[in-house]
């Protein structure tokens, strides 16, 4: 690959700006686009000369952003020189799919569905409404959500060969590797989901994962647990039913306590879609083989497992544990920034360089749920952290405010979830937005499989010479 050696010739006024606050911000900025640009930046070129070949070439700009296949264009005369490719590990500011699923302002701590503030939905919606409104684009009729309804709640039980399949588990099996394993495992007894473009079988798919997800969750707590499996109750809601298949002993009906219920409910709302993030980029690129919904989806899972993504949830609350007492607070920060502690989980993220909006909804409802089941005793740890974190300098010059996981921990320690069931519950809040992101990817006509292309760095052609002494 030729050393680059392009240059931008900007004819708007002001210069692309690369200053360091920019590199932090790694939203997708819009494009500091140049001549002939409209106001708003959307339209218009990026005039380019390439100092290497003296050559111009004219960037169309749209929607603030210029397609990297127009850099192929830029080459030198060399004939081995495929043309420039742009380089951005961890697509910092990489807009790899157009959507119109989610928005989020990272600057102003905005989070919208579809056009619809989170904040409205988590006050007022049900989750199966967020599901619908993901996947549709508009919220559902009285019809459509009762039908909508009828169907997840249908199609709640797994095949009996399930439990098998989980007894197969060690009992100190981590529930995450167990719901991304059965999630795949899906695939196996639904063969016909495998016609994706038949939208009959992508309908049920997707309303087999919506119901079933829960329920093998569910299964997989009952597993470690060593309890037996509780069957899905179709009289109650979809939080109730998990929560019944959660904690039912002898009863003859389970009663979730309805603030327990209704926090669930608004959790898995606000962790219903989060556009571009680890595992819907994970789900969409798996999916862009026209692999089935289920294995796609369980790349999904597989993402939100890690300490960086879902997993830090957990990583909060073993922090926290790790911290033990409120005084130990100021030594573990300096840690934290000297780099000898590891990183402040639950703090920071790609997107939001203010306080996420998620976090702000999270911690109103900590202080409901703990109204009925006490103080957590790790509170006044987690509190104390949050105040010295928002006034340190390390955590302010980076734009480290609490994300969702800071909280979210807490409330579920609160209603007696073991810690590592905490990323599970993000899964299948979680599931609707991987849903719809699969869905929105397959019919998108300009998507093709997912295939990055690399700058190879590793040696010249050299010739094979045994190193092994029997050869
Ligand atoms: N604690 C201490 N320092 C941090 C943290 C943190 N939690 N997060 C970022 N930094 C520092 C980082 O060291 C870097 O400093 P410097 O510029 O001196 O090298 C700077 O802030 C920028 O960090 P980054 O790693 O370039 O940021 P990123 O956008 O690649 O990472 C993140 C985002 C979420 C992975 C990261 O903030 C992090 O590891 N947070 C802790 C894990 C966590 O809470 N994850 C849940 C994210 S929200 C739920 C979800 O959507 O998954």
């Amino acid at each position: 690959m030729p050393k680059t050696g392009t240059k931008a010739r900007p004819a708007a006024p002001k210069k692309a700006s690369s200053d360091k606050s920019d590199k932090k911000n790694a939203a997708p900025a819009p494009t500091k686009s140049a001549g002939g640009s409209n106001s708003n930046g959307s339209g218009g070129t990026l005039e380019v000369i390439d100092s290497r070949t003296r050559k111009e070439y004219s960037v169309p700009v749209a929607d603030c952003a210029i397609r990297a296949t127009e850099l192929k264009k830029i080459k030198t005369d060399d004939p081995d020189d495929s043309g420039l490719v742009s380089y951005d590990p961890a697509f910092l500011n990489t807009a790899s799919c157009k959507s119109a699923i989610t928005y989020i302002d990272g600057d102003k701590g905005i989070l919208r569905y579809r056009g619809y503030p989170i904040e409205q939905l988590a006050e007022n919606a049900t989750f199966l409404e967020v599901a619908w409104l993901l996947r549709h684009g508009e919220l559902p009729s009285q019809q459509e959500y009762d039908q909508f309804v009828h169907d997840i709640t249908f199609h709640t039980y797994v095949h009996e060969n399930f439990r098998k399949f989980l007894e197969g588990f060690r009992y100190d099996a981590h529930p995450m590797a167990m719901l991304n394993s059965s999630i795949a495992g899906l695939a196996s007894f639904y063969p016909s989901a495998r016609n994706i473009f038949d939208e009959t079988e992508r309908n049920i798919s997707i309303v087999r994962l919506l119901a079933k997800t829960p329920t093998i969750a569910a299964f997989s707590y009952r597993h470690v647990k060593g309890l037996p499996f509780v069957y899905p109750d179709n009289r109650l809601s979809y939080v109730e039913n998990f929560l019944s298949m959660i904690a039912r002993m002898s009863e003859s009906k389970y009663e979730a306590n309805p603030v327990f219920a209704r926090a669930l409910e608004i959790l898995f709302i606000l962790h219903a879609d989060h556009e571009q993030n680890c595992s819907a980029n994970a789900v969409r690129a798996v999916g862009s083989s026209h692999v089935d919904p289920f294995s796609a989806v369980s790349a999904g899972v597989a993402a939100l497992f890690g300490p960086l993504h879902g997993g830090a949830n957990e990583q909060v609350l073993r922090m926290i544990g790790e911290i033990g007492n409120v005084k130990n607070v100021p030594k573990f920060i300096e840690g934290v920034k000297s780099g000898t502690g590891g990183r402040l989980m639950g703090f920071g993220h790609r997107v939001y360089k203010s306080y996420d909006p998620r976090a702000k909804i999270v911690k109103r409802l900590a202080d409901e749920v703990f109204k009925v089941v006490g103080v957590d005793k790790d509170l006044e740890i987690a509190l104390e952290l949050e105040r010295i974190a928002l006034s340190d300098d390390y955590f302010v010059s980076r734009k480290l405010y609490p994300n969702v996981d800071f909280y979210t921990g807490l409330i579920y320690r609160s209603m007696a979830f073991p810690t590592d069931f905490f990323t599970v519950l993000f899964a299948i809040g979680r599931m609707p937005g991987w849903l719809a992101q699969w869905e929105e990817m397959l019919l998108d006509k300009e998507q093709k499989i997912a295939r990055p292309r690399q700058i190879y760095i590793g040696p010249k052609e050299r010739q094979y010479r045994s190193k092994l002494s029997a050869k």
